[in-house]
């Protein structure tokens, strides 16, 4: 069978000026569109933190999909982080500002019971803005990082750097 890194370069779609001229947009949806690459994928994840977590984070909004089917496969909870506005109860906030835009996450302030281990999961890590700000929440809210799980890593943008200390694991960089 294909190894995963080579069926997500197969199936990725590359475009280039997206959202902004000058941006080369890597999109994943027809990896997740592709049910053998989908499981692929999660199930790859899921192998590099096995038995190191208790619970997964996924970022909106991309990040939910990978966070929600890796939970399921797991036997544990989601916890979600959320763009800003969407989260009825107390939260903490982080802003950071990536590639394209400035961004503001958020989470609840009790979602995470105390000394959790959390595995952090998003499709794509480019500057490291979103997840080191999901990191800081993680903190806050009284959980510890487990890692990062991601499916693409954008290697010119830096983002390894942004999250030193942790372990982070993709399955596929550029
Ligand atoms: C994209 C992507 C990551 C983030 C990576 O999300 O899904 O979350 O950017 O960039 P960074 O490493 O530079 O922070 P986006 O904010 O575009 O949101 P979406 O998932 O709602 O489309
Ligand atoms: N693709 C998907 N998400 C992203 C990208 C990208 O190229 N850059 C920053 N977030």
């Amino acid at each position: 069978i294909e190894p995963i890194a080579e069926t997500i370069e197969r199936l990725g779609a590359v475009v280039p000026d997206y959202p902004k001229p000058g941006v080369v947009f890597r999109d994943l949806t027809p990896v997740f569109a592709d049910g053998p690459a989908f499981r692929g994928v999660v199930d790859a994840l899921l192998a590099e933190y096995e038995g190191r977590f208790d619970y997964v984070a996924g970022v909106e909004a991309r990040g939910f999909l990978l966070a929600a089917a890796a939970a399921y496969a797991a036997d544990k909870g989601v916890i979600t982080i959320r763009k800003p506005g969407k989260l009825p109860r107390r939260v903490f906030s982080e802003s950071y500002s990536m590639e394209y835009s400035e961004n503001t996450l958020e989470v609840h302030q009790d979602d995470i019971p105390a000394g959790s281990r959390v595995l952090i999961m998003d499709d794509v890590l480019a500057t490291g803005g979103t997840l080191s700000a999901t990191a800081r929440l993680i903190e806050k809210a009284g959980g510890t990082v487990a890692g990062f799980g991601v499916v693409l890593e954008l290697k010119d943008l830096g983002g390894r750097a942004a999250l030193e200390g942790y372990p982070v694991h993709a399955l596929l960089g550029y």
